[in-house]
Parts: structure tokens; C-alpha cells; sequence
């Protein structure tokens, strides 16, 4: 098991509940979608799981470990996150937005570069001819990719491992 969400339920400050007793589980390998209509609460659990939010009760399990125990901040850089929206940084180029998470990992220069070309080519972006543009230079559809790509940077199981 990947994930677990027991029980899980978010007021917010306002005293809008919008999570109630929410659970469920992912195992490795499983692909999950929560489908809903627009404000039933799929963001706002999202958020829970990364803590982006705290939750107001119930329970997260990351691979067994409960969520609000770690670290966040280390949790996050565990989480692969694409935006709703693209959320790319507009300032930077494509192989920096890339390269967000493995420098804030404080990978080697090499390995950062290697990894940023081997995202763009999972997305099917060209890195000679994306890795230095901006956001704005890019479609609608290649910014969304270049969000996939930035998601999968840090993690342990992407292209190298
Ligand atoms: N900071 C906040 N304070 C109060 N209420 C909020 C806050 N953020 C979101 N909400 C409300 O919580 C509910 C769930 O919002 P959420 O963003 O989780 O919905 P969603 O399922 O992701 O919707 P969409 O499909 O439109 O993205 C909505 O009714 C929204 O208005
Ligand atoms: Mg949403």
C-alpha cells in the first residue's frame, strides 16, 4: 500500500466543511481518480495528503507511515504534484521549472541535467528545443507537460531509479 486515507474530513476556517469521512487506499502500480463535481472536496483532500492543508480528523498513512508525523516539507518533495493549472514558475525557463525539486534536493549539477532531459523526453518534449524556453513560449498542452515532468523530477522511482 502506497496510500491510505482513513476517515478523512477538512473544516475550514470559515467553518466550511467541505472534506467528510473520506477513505480510501492505493496500492503501487494502481492508478486512482477521484471524479466529482466541481467544489466536492477533491483538491481539498489532495492537499490534505501532501499537507498543503492540515486535516481536521481522520488519518493519512503514506507507504504505512502516518502522514502527520513527518516532516511536511520532506513528505512533499516525496509526492510528485502537478497543478491544477499549469503552476509553472513563468520567470523560469522549462529545464529550471524541471529542476525545481531535485535542486531543492541538492543534487549534483550533472545528475540534475541528465534527469530534467530524461523528464522532457517522458513527456514527450524535445529538451534540445524546450530546455530553454519560457512558459510562455510553450502551448497549453506542452505547459501541462512540462508540469508532469516537473512532478516526477525528485522522485526516487522516476527515469533513474
Ligand atoms: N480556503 C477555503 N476556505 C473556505 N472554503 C474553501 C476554501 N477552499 C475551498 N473551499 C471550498 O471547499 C469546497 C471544496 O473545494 P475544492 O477546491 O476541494 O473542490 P474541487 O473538488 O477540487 O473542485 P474543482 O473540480 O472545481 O477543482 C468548495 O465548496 C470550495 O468553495
Ligand atoms: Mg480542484
Amino acid at each position: 500500500m502506497i496510500l491510505a486515507v482513513d476517515q478523512l474530513e477538512k473544516t475550514y476556517r470559515n467553518g466550511f466543511r467541505a472534506v467528510r469521512d473520506v477513505s480510501f487506499a492505493v496500492e503501487a502500480g494502481e492508478i486512482v481518480a477521484l471524479v466529482g463535481e466541481s467544489g466536492c472536496g477533491k483538491t481539498t483532500t489532495l492537499k490534505c495528503i501532501n499537507r498543503l492543508l492540515e486535516p481536521s480528523g481522520g488519518r493519512v498513512l503514506i507507504e504505512t507511515e502516518d502522514a502527520a508525523v513527518l516532516d511536511s516539507v520532506s513528505l512533499r518533495r516525496r509526492i510528485g504534484w502537478v497543478m491544477q493549472g499549469d503552476g509553472l514558475f513563468p520567470h523560469l525557463s522549462v529545464a529550471e521549472n524541471v529542476a525545481v525539486t531535485p535542486q531543492l534536493l541538492g543534487w549534483e549539477a550533472d545528475r540534475i541535467s541528465s534527469r530534467v532531459d530524461d523528464m522532457l523526453e517522458l513527456v514527450r518534449l524535445d529538451p534540445l528545443e524546450h530546455r530553454d524556453r519560457r512558459p510562455h513560449q510553450l502551448s497549453g498542452g506542452q505547459r501541462q507537460r512540462v508540469g508532469v515532468a516537473r512532478a516526477g523530477g525528485g522522485l526516487q522511482t522516476g527515469a533513474d531509479g
